[in-house]
């Protein structure tokens, strides 16, 4: 099994020989032996800007889970599917704006994911979103809608608590209460396992 480091370097190289060359990496960061590994879709702007993940508006996002959990940043390990940041071209401002990570973007970075997760070891994997789940439970199929809010074991013995991407409840403020009570369930779950 390679260690992070290990990971990371592999990973940078073959940035640095494919199409995305010219992107900043923004590396998973976070504790030594995490229970929980937290995983997104792809950074952001403020992420890129900063080379670190979940900083700027979905940061403040993730201090208020880190607050229901009763866990600090530091404690956790927080990365994403993709390491570099999607862009489209705004057709209103011609400036850069976000897009969900393609297909082929997704295939660059899954095996890297795999090794970073061995490396890490949490026994806990929170994904947000559909990206990182199917990424984890390596099914394509896999919607948010069937998954989120409760313990599921995976083959490699780990437990996955799948939840919706923040961003989802921003345009389906429906979606608010169900978030709430999975984050609940969540912190249950954490605590049967402590
Ligand atoms: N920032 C990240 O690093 N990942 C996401 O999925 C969203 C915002």
């Amino acid at each position: 099994m390679k260690q992070r480091e290990e990971v990371q370097r592999a990973l940078q190289k073959a940035v640095l020989a494919s199409i995305y060359a010219e992107k900043t990496i923004v590396f998973g960061e976070g504790a030594a032996h995490p229970v929980l590994m937290m995983i997104g879709e792809a950074p952001g702007g403020d992420e890129e800007k900063q080379g670190r993940p979940f900083v700027g508006k979905a940061g403040k996002n993730l201090s208020a889970f880190l607050e229901v959990l009763g866990l600090k940043r530091e404690e956790i390990y927080i990365s994403n599917v993709v390491k570099l940041r999607p862009v489209r071209e705004s057709e209103k401002t011609g400036k850069a704006v976000n897009r969900p990570p393609s297909a082929a973007e997704i295939a660059f970075f899954l095996p890297y994911l795999k090794e970073e997760i061995e490396a890490v070891a949490p026994r806990l994997i929170v994904t947000l979103g559909n990206v990182p789940l199917k990424a984890v439970t390596g099914e394509k199929r896999a919607v948010i809608g069937d998954y989120h809010g409760r313990p599921i074991p995976l083959a490699d013995g780990r437990t996955l608590f799948a939840l919706y991407h923040p961003a989802a409840i921003i345009y389906n403020r429906a979606l608010q209460e169900t978030y709430d009570a999975d984050l609940l369930a969540l912190r249950a779950f954490l605590q049967e396992l402590a």
